[in-house]
């Protein structure tokens, strides 16, 4: 695991948005695996800063996303597929056809989780994955647990991911309670994965994914055998160490 320590949110977001420009530039049709959560909105609003200078140019990029919230419209603004298109999809030419996101509103999970597996699989698989880190570890919606999951499926989320969540509805009631996530398997399948991290909230869990064992329990930790992971990280995040 590579880190880089970054200064705060704004310097946290240029480094990452470079790891990724520099991607998007050495192979123009690579394939971006997205994260959605308040961390990468920083990084997209510099991605399109550089696309509208001119630097970049996602014509050919294709994108796969981690996750979605079962039972979400695309119209929904708290969809994960709304979220996108917003905060990035909308201000570049990239292709919407060369997007893929889970189908919220698909209600036969087994379906769906594998129709998503086998589109990764048919975009030749990811060159480079952005996650977040949930405050218990999770990547993803890979909830904490006592098994890696392997694959793209169904989670029923954890109350504390509801709770963390529930900033971004009306009230706690509607946010869903599942959601579509690429496995464990899927994201380590990546041939580089980028890990952004904020916050002094997220200072021990960043620890323990680091430092800590290798455990289902962190599910992010995994990321201790991944041949080639870049952290990037701010100093709040990195108090703890
Ligand atoms: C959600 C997403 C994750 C994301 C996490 C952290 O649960 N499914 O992919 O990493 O939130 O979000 P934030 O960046 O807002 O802390």
């Amino acid at each position: 695991m590579k880190l880089y320590r970054a200064k705060d949110y704004y310097d946290m977001s240029r480094k990452a948005a470079n790891i990724i420009s520099a991607q998007v530039i050495m192979k123009p049709n690579c394939v971006l695996g997205l994260a959605t959560g308040s961390t990468p909105v920083g990084i997209y609003k510099q991605l399109i800063e550089w696309y509208n200078k001119g630097v970049l140019d996602f014509s050919r990029v294709k994108t796969a996303n981690l996750d979605e919230y079962k039972g979400l419209t695309k119209d929904n603004d708290q969809s994960y597929y709304y979220f996108m298109r917003e905060n990035l999809f909308r201000h570049v030419n990239i292709n919407e056809a060369n997007t893929n996101i889970p189908d919220g509103t698909e209600t036969d999970a087994i379906k769906e989780a594998a129709r998503y597996e086998e589109a990764i699989k048919e975009l030749g698989g990811i060159d480079l994955q952005l996650l977040g880190l949930g405050h218990n570890g999770h990547i993803g919606f890979n909830e904490p647990s006592d098994i890696f999951p392997k694959e793209t499926h169904i989670v029923d989320l954890q109350e504390s991911t509801i709770e963390a969540n529930k900033r971004f509805f009306a009230s706690i009631d509607q946010v869903p309670r599942q959601a579509y996530t690429m496995g464990i398997g899927t994201i380590m399948s990546a041939k580089k994965i980028l890990l952004v991290v904020s916050g002094e909230d997220k200072a021990q869990i960043l620890h323990d994914v680091i430092k800590g064992p290798v455990s289902p329990s962190v599910p992010a930790s995994i990321l201790q055998l991944h041949p080639d992971v870049i952290i990037v990280a701010d100093e709040e995040a990195l108090s703890e160490f």
